[in-house]
């Protein structure tokens, strides 16, 4: 959870993943959508911020033996998949969506990070035309789903339409968020078991927990 400390407006913090560490600093990667990222701008070194964390959980990567792990990402939701396939060693085929080519990021790094890159792009400006997850189901016609693991982040209709292809897998809730330890209950996502919460539960829920309207 990531604030400006030395102002009241906005006065919640607001999540962002860990992208990577580096000797002993630690990057976030973000997209500017509104008050905190816009200030983030502005930010130089020297400056402070208050920043709360590490909060939640992160992606399984056991159980992934004998299986061809996918990734899949939906805009800044590469910034959550980042250190995974790192931690998959580049074993992962990785699929990276955007509306056009421009919001499609250190696309050379995620290459050398992954087994396979296939960007997607809504207006065919790069790659596949169409979603990340018409290009997962175009991967996976005619193979058996029971041999890949699906990893998911990004907005929550692609986070619906990644649960709907029938592989087995994970997904990292997007739900805004407030106070970020599970106090407030303002990050609650429906699951087959009652409410629970992003910021405490997940935000990595598996596949099938979290209940889409
Ligand atoms: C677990 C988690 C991890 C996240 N990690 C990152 C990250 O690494 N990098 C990053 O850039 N963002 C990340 N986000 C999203 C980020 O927290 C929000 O975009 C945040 O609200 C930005 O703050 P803001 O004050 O700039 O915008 P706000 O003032 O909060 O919002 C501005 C506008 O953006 C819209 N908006 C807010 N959140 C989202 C969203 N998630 N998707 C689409 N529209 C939204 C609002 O409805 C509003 O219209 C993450 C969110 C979660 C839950
Ligand atoms: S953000 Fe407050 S309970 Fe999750």
């Amino acid at each position: 959870m990531f604030g400006l400390n030395s102002r009241k407006d906005p006065f919640l913090k607001r999540p962002f993943c860990y992208f990577r560490k580096k000797r002993n600093t630690i990057d976030i990667l973000y997209r500017v959508v509104g008050k905190v990222t816009t200030l983030m701008t502005g930010l130089r070194a020297g400056d402070t911020a208050e920043v709360m964390g590490p909060l939640g959980n992160c992606y399984p990567v056991e159980g992934v033996e004998g299986r061809k792990p996918i990734v899949l990402a939906g805009g800044v939701g590469i910034a959550s998949v980042y250190p995974l396939l790192g931690a998959l060693v580049g074993k992962a085929h990785l699929f990276y969506g955007g509306r056009t080519a421009r919001d499609l990021l250190l696309t050379g790094e995620l290459e050398s990070l992954s087994s396979g890159l296939t960007l997607a792009t809504e207006d065919g400006s790069a790659g596949f035309r169409g979603t990340a997850v018409d290009a997962v189901r175009a991967h996976l016609k005619g193979r058996d789903k029971r041999d890949f693991i699906l990893y998911a982040c990004g907005p929550n209709g692609m986070l619906k339409a990644a649960s709907a292809l029938g592989v087995d897998g994970y997904i990292a809730s997007e739900e805004k968020m407030a106070c970020g330890i599970g106090v407030c209950l303002g990050c609650a996502v429906r699951t087959p078991a009652g409410y629970k919460r992003a910021c405490k539960d997940g935000p990595v829920f598996p596949i099938g927990e979290v209940l889409f309207d």
